[in-house]
C-alpha cells in the first residue's frame, strides 16, 4: 500500500546551511506525527518543500505514491494535503467566513466571478459546520484581524480542515498558547481530525503535548532525522535526549500517553 507521504532523499541548503539533509521519511494514513526538534533543526524547511512552498535542491517526494516535485502549493492543496494558514497571510480587512470562503474555492480549483459567486449556500454550510466542531462559530462574521489571539489558531486550524484534505500539517500550532489552554487547543484539533479521518504531521516543541497526542514522533537535528518511532522509543532515546530535549524526559508522562 502506498504511504500518504513519502520523501525519499530529500535535500536542501542555504549557502552553507544544509537544512534538510538526505531525510526519508514514510508516513501512513492515519497517522498522527508529531515533529520535534531544536530551533533551526530543519522542520519548517521540511514542512515547507513538501506543501511546495520551497523547492528542494534534491529528492523526490511522493504524496498518495505520486511525484508532487514541483507542484505549486496551490495544486498540491487541491490533491488534498493542507497546512494551516497564517492568519497575517490572509487577508486581514475581510471576516473569517470570507477568508475561509477563499480558502475554500482556492482549494477546489475553481475561481469565482460575478456569475459564479463563492458564498454559495453549499460553500457557506462546509464553513459553518467547521466552525462549530471548532467552538468558533462566534467568529464566523469578525473580521480577521480583530479575532483574539487565542482563538486565532483555531480558526486557523478550521480554515485548513474546512476543504476536507487527507493530510493536514501543522508548524508549532500550540506556540504563543498559554500552558492551560495547550491541552484544550489540541483536543479539539484532534477530535476534529479523528472524526474526518485525516492524517495529521505538526510540529511542537512541548513535549507533554507531543506525548499525549502523537502516535509517532520524528526528531529533527541539523537537518537530519535522528530518531522516528513511537513515543516511547523516541523520548527516550540518548541522541534525542541530548540534542533535542535537553533533559530527561519524565517517562510517567509516557505512560499516560500509550
Ligand atoms: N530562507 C532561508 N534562508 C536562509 N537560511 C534559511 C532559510 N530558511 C531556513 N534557513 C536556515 O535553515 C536552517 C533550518 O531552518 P528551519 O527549517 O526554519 O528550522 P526549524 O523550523 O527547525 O527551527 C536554519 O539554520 C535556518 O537558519
Ligand atoms: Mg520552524
Amino acid at each position: 500500500m502506498n504511504a500518504i507521504l513519502e520523501t525519499r532523499g530529500l535535500m536542501r541548503s542555504f549557502g552553507a546551511v544544509v537544512a534538510a539533509k538526505d531525510i526519508n521519511v514514510r508516513i501512513e494514513k492515519g497517522e498522527i506525527v508529531g515533529v520535534i526538534g531544536s530551533n533551526g533543526a530543519g522542520k519548517t524547511t521540511f514542512i515547507n518543500m513538501v506543501t511546495g512552498y520551497l523547492p528542494p535542491s534534491g529528492g523526490e517526494i511522493l504524496f498518495d505514491g505520486h511525484s508532487i516535485l514541483g507542484r505549486a502549493p496551490r495544486d498540491i492543496t487541491r490533491q488534498g494535503m493542507s497546512r494551516s494558514f497564517q492568519v497575517a497571510q490572509l487577508f486581514p480587512q475581510l471576516t473569517v467566513l470570507e477568508n475561509t470562503l477563499i480558502s475554500l474555492v482556492a482549494a477546489e480549483g475553481v475561481w469565482p466571478s460575478f456569475l459564479r459567486p463563492l458564498n454559495t449556500p453549499e460553500r457557506c454550510a462546509q464553513a459553518d459546520a467547521m466552525f462549530e466542531e471548532f467552538g468558533v462559530s462566534h467568529f464566523r462574521n469578525a473580521v480577521i484581524s480583530a479575532v483574539p489571539q487565542g482563538a486565532r489558531k483555531l480558526v486557523d486550524i478550521a480554515m485548513a480542515l474546512v476543504s476536507k484534505p487527507r493530510m493536514l500539517l501543522l508548524d508549532e500550532p500550540t506556540s504563543g498558547v498559554s500552558a492551560e489552554e495547550k491541552f484544550v487547543l489540541m483536543d479539539t484539533v484532534m477530535a476534529a481530525v479523528k472524526k474526518f479521518g485525516v492524517t495529521v504531521l505538526f510540529v511542537e516543541h512541548d513535549m507533554e503535548i507531543v506525548a499525549r497526542y502523537v502516535t509517532r514522533i520524528i526528531a529533527f537535528y541539523s537537518g537530519q532525522v535522528i530518531a522516528d518511532g513511537p513515543p516511547s522509543t523516541v523520548l527516550t532515546d540518548a541522541r534525542v535526549q541530548e540534542l533535542v530535549i535537553g533533559r530527561h524526559f519524565e517517562l510517567d508522562l509516557l505512560k499516560e500517553s500509550v
